[in-house]
């Protein structure tokens, strides 16, 4: 048992889907798995087990951003046994190419967390990744499902609000905003907690992938509302679950 899931071992499954959201957790609960049973609501974060196509699935709601992502993870590898993790959540589009509703796959995580160097004290600039056989199967997946996906890397950032873009550029070189040379260098969209679950699955030597739909185009300035959103977030979560099982 353990402090923030709270579930005995062994109601938790070993291929677990991590959207932020509780309310998405028990959604796709619903929705996608039969016998589901709820194990956790401990600060209303649910988490819930069922069967998808006869497999073992959980669904466990992480909240938002890097440390709060960090605390499940730890007890679903540590104390709950984890073995597959793909975390389904919304990103901002940052260029042309991403479009509200896109469906990405985060084959890299860049970051401005600190995570990273306080595992590796600032002299490795470790690089997140996606686990190569959990990306390559859902690849695969979306192409059988005939649903298009982005794959790239990703920029996981601590603040949702920022001031980094500031029309007077005055970030680094004083020419190129934050997000500019985020651009430039072919990230494709910013979300907030993809770089923990890459950090703790290659300490934990676990299978990790982010797969998200674009809910904000941070290149037009527009939001999905939240009919928009459902229609694409299905089309992941399929993708998603085919790929856990496999
Ligand atoms: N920024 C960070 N995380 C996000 C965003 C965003 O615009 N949209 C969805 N997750």
């Amino acid at each position: 048992m353990s402090i923030h899931i709270s579930a005995e071992v062994g109601e938790v499954a070993d291929k677990i889907l991590l959207p932020g959201d509780p309310v998405r957790a028990k959604i796709i609960a619903e929705n996608f798995l039969t016998d589901v049973h709820q194990y956790t609501a401990v600060r209303n974060i649910f988490g819930f087990t069922g069967k998808y196509k006869g497999e073992r699935v959980s669904v466990q709601a992480t909240g938002m951003g890097i440390p709060s992502i960090s605390i499940y993870l730890h007890e679903l590898i540590e104390v709950y046994g984890a073995k597959k993790l793909i975390r389904v959540g919304t990103c901002g589009g940052m260029n042309e190419d991403i479009h509200l509703r896109d469906v990405l796959i985060a084959q890299g995580s860049s970051t401005d967390s600190s995570i990273v160097n306080q595992v590796f004290g600032g002299g490795v600039n470790f690089s997140l990744l996606a686990d190569f056989d959990l990306l390559r199967t859902a690849v695969n997946v979306a192409e059988s499902l005939k649903l298009p996906v982005k794959v790239g890397n990703v920029i996981c950032t601590d603040l949702f609000y920022n001031d980094y873009d500031d029309p007077n550029g005055t970030f680094g070189d004083g020419k190129r905003t934050f997000n500019d040379k985020l651009r430039k260098h072919g990230i494709l969209a910013v979300e907030m907690e993809s770089a923990a679950l890459y950090l703790h699955a290659a300490a934990a030597h676990v299978q990790a992938l982010a797969i998200f739909t674009v809910s904000d185009d941070l290149w037009r300035n527009e939001h999905c509302t939240a009919e928009e959103r459902q229609s694409s977030f299905n089309d992941m979560i399929k993708i998603a679950l085919e790929t856990i099982i496999r």
